[in-house]
């Protein structure tokens, strides 16, 4: 018999309550937190989809990873088995741990970067984003034209313009130290990217002589859609996909809080020696030792193991396909969401769904907000206030206005699931009495994170 319910490939060994708020509780919550729900206490959130990042359950292998740690300074013996199972998946010569995706992020660009630089990506997200234009550089978007438009069902809406990167560097090539392709691509809906495409982007950079990085977050959630959708790799393992994914680069940055299955670290990881020394170097000051870079031994642990699971078929299988249940629920109910539905989260357009809300008066905002005023659920804005605001001070709207319902991993039960898109579509239907937001006060970069906001008349 062939069954066609996709379960959790697990069962349940510890929960953890969430808390039941009232509507006005959580009025007065938002109103509390700016009207900006990166600042409400997570206390107030019934279903927290602010993002799939460091909010995974870890299971009980790794649990037991963490009480084997060793704790000493250099040379732990847990470095050396994080080291070994990075190795084993990406090849690279050089692994850097650092506490998070960012750092490697700072790490590599401070070591490489010049002012007046040029960095392509297919979307840079935008810790990257402002990593890169804080030395003086800029991160330049290149996706393929479908993955800027919502609505275009296409396999693989990662995939980077490999004409317009041909041309940047046959125009620019001087100006640019490296090629960065983001997998999955957060910032443009969770999106994969084909393996023909990282082939390409392999063949530009061999032919202009610039080294290639990956950032991995999302490397196992691309890899599935490799092997669900790309003509001839079906029958592959997703770590295989996996290997050739980085086979292909000369580097990568990681966030472990995503694909790691951990709650914190991440690495830098590449070929070239004198970039690791300098790397290493820079670490040391800030970070850590190269042996920890600012993690526990424990951690280091659960990432070893985290990325061990991460590409076992099971947990993919069940990973994309209830990310896709809650994306056809939406757009059974003519939910405007960025389609087909990503790895890690449904993306909302908020911008087609509030028409009578301008980009700059920010309907991501206004979208989110009401989720959680009306459901207690947390999504975040992905849009003009993430993305309107250049360095210059000059702001224009986002590419798009979306609102992101990132999936933790392994955190919630289909019930949920079905909790939530009942409550998109009840928020979608009221959609006329929503309102635009103005910003009262934001800092000058990253300002998603702390702005206050007022909601309009
Ligand atoms: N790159 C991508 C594509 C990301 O999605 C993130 C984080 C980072 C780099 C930075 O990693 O958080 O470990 O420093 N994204 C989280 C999110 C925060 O919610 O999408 P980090």
């Amino acid at each position: 018999m062939n069954f066609r319910t996709i379960i959790e490939p697990f069962r349940i060994k510890s929960v953890e309550s969430v808390k039941f708020t009232r509507r006005e509780d959580r009025e007065a919550a938002l109103r509390e937190a700016g009207f900006n729900v990166f600042r409400l206490r997570a206390d107030d959130v019934l279903i927290d989809l602010l993002t799939d990042s460091g909010t995974g359950a870890m299971s009980a292998a790794q649990w037991s990873a963490v009480m084997q740690a060793d704790e000493s300074y250099a040379g732990s013996r847990s470095f050396y088995r994080f080291e070994a199972v990075v190795k084993d998946l990406t090849g690279f010569s050089h692994i850097i741990p650092t506490h998070q995706g960012r750092a490697a992020e700072r790490i590599l660009f401070h070591t490489i970067l010049q002012p007046g630089q040029i960095v392509p990506n297919n979307n840079h997200f935008d810790t990257t984003r402002a990593n890169i234009e804080v030395e003086q550089v800029e991160a330049l978007d290149l996706v393929i034209p479908e993955g800027r438009v919502p609505h275009l069902i296409h396999p693989f809406k990662g995939n980077i313009d490999l004409a317009a990167l041909e041309r940047l560097l046959a125009e620019r090539g001087d100006l640019v130290p490296l090629v960065m392709v983001t997998v999955t691509n957060n910032s443009g809906g969770g999106q994969p990217v084909s393996l023909e495409n990282l082939r390409g982007v392999r063949t530009i950079c061999d032919r202009h002589s610039k080294p290639f990085f990956l950032d991995a977050c999302r490397f196992a959630e691309n890899a599935w859609f490799i092997k669900l959708r790309e003509p001839g790799q079906s029958g592959r393992t997703p770590k295989a996909i996996a290997r050739e994914m980085f086979a292909l680069a000369d580097g990568c940055t990681m966030s472990a809080k995503k694909d790691g299955l951990a709650n914190i670290g991440g690495f830098l990881a590449m070929n070239n020696a004198e970039w690791a020394e300098a790397a290493r170097n820079l670490l040391i000051l800030t970070e850590g030792f190269p042996t920890y870079g600012g993690l526990a031994g424990y951690d280091l642990e659960a990432v070893a193991r985290g990325l061990e699971e991460v590409v076992e078929e099971d947990y993919l299988r069940y990973r994309i396909r209830s990310t896709e249940y809650l994306g056809e629920k939406l757009i059974a109910a003519d939910v405007p969401i960025i389609r087909p539905p990503g790895g890690h989260a449904i993306y909302l357009d908020a911008r087609a769904l509030l028409p009578h809300v301008p980009p700059v008066q920010y309907p991501g905002i206004s979208l989110a907000n009401q989720l959680y005023v009306e459901a207690g659920i947390r999504g975040v804005e992905i849009g003009t206030v993430m993305f309107g605001l250049h360095p210059d001070g000059t702001e224009t709207p986002g590419a798009m206005d979306l609102v992101r319902l990132a999936i933790p991993r392994r955190v919630y039960t289909q019930s949920h699931i079905d909790y939530v898109a009942e409550a998109v579509i009840a928020v979608a239907q009221s959609r006329q009495q929503l309102r635009g937001y103005r910003i009262v006060s934001a800092p000058k970069t990253l300002r998603h994170f702390t702005a206050i906001f007022e909601p309009l008349a």
